[in-house]
This record gives C-alpha cells, sequence and structure tokens, in this order.
C-alpha cells in the first residue's frame, strides 16, 4: 500500500529514516495530545514498565519494548469515552462501569494495527486484569495474566496513588502497594517496584541510556524493520484512522470519503503517481488532529460558541505535530496543516493566500469542503449534489482556487474506491 510514496520519500528521499523511532515518536505524541487533562501518565507508566520488568529478570530486548509500549498504549482506548465519565469523582453506576471497561479491547485494537507491537497489544487487553481474579476483562487470577500485563498494571496503579488520583494518600504510596499485594497486584512485582521506586528510578521521567539502548535494538532487529519496510505509510494510515475512528467515527468515515475525492480529482489533474498518494494519504489524516479535541466540542449539537471554535481550530497544529516525526510525510504534513486555508487569506492557521498555499492543500480543502456540504445534515441526499454545485461554485476565488474549478465535479455520488485509499 502506498508504495510508490513510500519508495520515494523514505528509501529515495530518507534511506536512514528510523522507521521505528518515527514510529515512537509519533505515537507518544498521540498519546500525549489524547492525556489533555492528564499530562505525561502514560509516559512514565512506560518507563516504569520497561525498569521493572529489567528489574525481574526480563533481558530480551524485543520483549522489553513490547512492554514500554504497552505502558505507552495502556489507556489509548479510553479516547472515544466521554471526558465527564474518564475524571467522575465518586462511584460509577453498572452502566457507566461497563462503558469504561471497553477500552481495554480498543485499546488492543488500535494497538494491532501495527503488526511489530502485536504482544503490546495484548498486554494492554489485560492491563485491568487482578490478581484475585475480580479484574476484567476476562477475570483472570494470578498467573493466568501473563506477568508483563501484571507489571503494566502495577505501574498504572502505582502512578495513579503516586499522584493521588486513586487513594487518599500519596505519600503513602508504599503501604498501599503492599496492602494490595495478594489482592490486586502479584505480591513478587510489589517489593522490586518499591525498590526501584527507592532508588530513585521509578520518579526519573528521562529515558536513560540503558532504556534507549531497549528501543534501538529494535531499529537493528531485522525482521521488524522488514515488518515496517513492507507497509510502513499503511500501517501508520491505518493506525491513526482507527484512533480517530475510535474518537469520533463521523470524522474517520469524512476523512475516508475525503481521500476517496482527492483521489479521483487527483487522477483528473494528472497528478504524478507519487503526489497522488501522498493527496490521498494527506486526505486520510486531514482530521487526524482531532484526536486532541473534547468530544463534548466534536458532538455539540448547534453553533459552537467562540472559545470552542477556537478549540476546533487548532485541530490542523495537532495533526501537524502528529505527523512531523515521520521524515518523509513533509508534502503529507504540509497539506494537512493548510487544509483550511483559503484561496483569499481568510483562512488558518496562517492566513496564507492564493498560490502560497500548497497545491494539495487547496485540493484537500475543496474536498473536504464538499463532503462536509454533501454529508452535513439536514441536507436531504437527493438535493446534496444542487448544494454542492451551488456554494462550492460560488466559492471559486474566494475559498478556493480558481484554478482547480475544470477538475471538479460537483458530484454527491460516492466515488469509486480508490485502492490505495484504503
Ligand atoms: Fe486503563
Ligand atoms: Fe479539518
Ligand atoms: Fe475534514
Amino acid at each position: 500500500m502506498f508504495e510508490t510514496f513510500f519508495n520515494e520519500c523514505y528509501s529515495k528521499r530518507n534511506p536512514n529514516a528510523r522507521l521505528f523511532h518515527e514510529l515512537l515518536e509519533s505515537t507518544s505524541r498521540v498519546v500525549n495530545l489524547v492525556e489533555y487533562k492528564d499530562t505525561h501518565h502514560s509516559d512514565r507508566v512506560a518507563l516504569n514498565c520497561l525498569r521493572l520488568a529489567r528489574k525481574v529478570g526480563i533481558s530480551d530486548q524485543y520483549t522489553l519494548a513490547q512492554v514500554y509500549f504497552a505502558g505507552l498504549l495502556h489507556d489509548i482506548g479510553e479516547i472515544g469515552i466521554p471526558d465527564n465519565l474518564i475524571y467522575k469523582k465518586g462511584k460509577l453506576s453498572e452502566e457507566e462501569f461497563q462503558a469504561l471497561t471497553t477500552h481495554t479491547a480498543i485499546g488492543q485494537q488500535i494497538a494491532s494495527q501495527v503488526p511489530v507491537l502485536s504482544q503490546a497489544a495484548q498486554l494492554i487487553l489485560w492491563h485491568h486484569e487482578k490478581w484475585d481474579g475480580t479484574g476484567y476483562p476476562e477475570g483472570l487470577t494470578m498467573d493466568e495474566t501473563p506477568m508483563l500485563a501484571q507489571v503494566v498494571s502495577l505501574c498504572d496503579a502505582f502512578d495513579n496513588i503516586r499522584r493521588g488520583g486513586l487513594f487518599s494518600k500519596p505519600e503513602d504510596w508504599d503501604k498501599e502497594l503492599v496492602r494490595f499485594a495478594g489482592i490486586q497486584f502479584n505480591p513478587s512485582l510489589v517489593r522490586p517496584l518499591i525498590d526501584l521506586t527507592k532508588e530513585g528510578l521509578a520518579d526519573d521521567t528521562e529515558r536513560s541510556p540503558e532504556d534507549d539502548e531497549v528501543l534501538n535494538a529494535m531499529e537493528r532487529q531485522r525482521d521488524v524493520i522488514e515488518q515496517l519496510r513492507e507497509n510502513y505509510v499503511g500501517i501508520i494510515v491505518n493506525f491513526l484512522l482507527t484512533l480517530l475512528e475510535a474518537k469520533h467515527k463521523d470524522s474517520a468515515l469524512h476523512s475516508k470519503r475525503v481521500a476517496r475525492l482527492c483521489h479521483r480529482m487527483g487522477q483528473q489533474m494528472k497528478l504524478s503517481e507519487q503526489e497522488l498518494q501522498a493527496l490521498v494519504i494527506a486526505g486520510n489524516l486531514h482530521d487526524i488532529g482531532k484526536v486532541g479535541i473534547p468530544n463534548s466540542i466534536l458532538d455539540k449539537p448547534g453553533l459552537l460558541d467562540d472559545q470552542e471554535y477556537r478549540e476546533v481550530q487548532k485541530h490542523p497544529q495537532y495533526a501537524s505535530t502528529i505527523l512531523k516525526p515521520l521524515s518523509g510525510f513533509e508534502e503529507v504534513n504540509e497539506a494537512v496543516l493548510y487544509h483550511h486555508e483559503r484561496w483569499d487569506g481568510c483562512g488558518y492557521p496562517e492566513g496564507l493566500k492564493g498560490e502560497d498555499i500548497p497545491l494539495l492543500a487547496r485540493i484537500l480543502h475543496l474536498c473536504d469542503l464538499a463532503d462536509a456540504l454533501i454529508h452535513l445534515k439536514p441536507v436531504p441526499e437527493h438535493r446534496a449534489t444542487d448544494k454542492v454545485r451551488y456554494v462550492i461554485e460560488d466559492g471559486f476565488g474566494s475559498y478556493f482556487d480558481p484554478d482547480l474549478s475544470r477538475f471538479f465535479e460537483a458530484d454527491a455520488s460516492e466515488p469509486e474506491d480508490a485502492g490505495d485509499s484504503l
């Protein structure tokens, strides 16, 4: 998938790109964007998982990298759960609790889009199992839960205790861990974690050279790199789209449709295969920054107030933050960052004007709005084509590059599947 793009933008232009590290950095940025109220919890859990696993004798670098990623992504499945439920103080109703428990399976599904993280995905599924069998999703007891999933569970709870989120007294963290050993946690993991903390390691949030070596080793592992090179761009697009779908299904569906419109228009314009693929990738990912916007705003019925609107307007920059570490994605990133710029300079984020706006961004802007017009309720489907023709044609020269008008078809029907566009 997206082979021409990969060959051109990675194999030729960036042959020494560190694919695993790019993926890691982009993922870490996604996690930190999603955790807008709870900064760096997952970063700390990831590091502590790695260190605790090492402390109890795991030395295989591949396995250590898996537990690191499991820590980093353990709560990514919370992305679609309403904020007021995640941060609710006090007791949850049965229904609320059930909704919350789905985050383990959703997280597993998101992580499993990246084949080299398949073991991490499995650990994410079990990070709420408890030693006494009262956890979820499967109610596994004791060593029925793999030891590395127990590590994630303990490091997650530990970070919550230390920050006072779970129990009342953060300073009693070691007593709390001991109290729940054999109930919630594997008792043989508790002492090593207490020792790590007393050595100061559990509070050290920077990766040490030894920690880095685990991730560097992944970069040297042949099967890992082969797996990544085989379908790197497809993996990233799938991973980010699955994430967006979990956050806000309509945005993901919209993105896939925009990618297909982009493909059709790019073909009409006879773009090169590499440009065409970049445009389709940008279509798929243009709204990925919405993972950083609260659902209460994305789903608000009616008009947004000024502050909410300003919040939504941050999504191109958020997307750009996520895509930045991917060295081959430069022109995709540019198209995504500027997909709300207008030909007359009245768009955002920078108010670029005319040909200062990159061509792919101009095409994307047009396809984005066309799809929004077609699918924005409450326009009846049969009137959508008229509405698109009317509004879009009026917009050439103000919203849109007038040169693009001859390539645009105001056709509300779904374009053919664009093959590579997912
Ligand atoms: Fe969790
Ligand atoms: Fe957008
Ligand atoms: Fe959009």
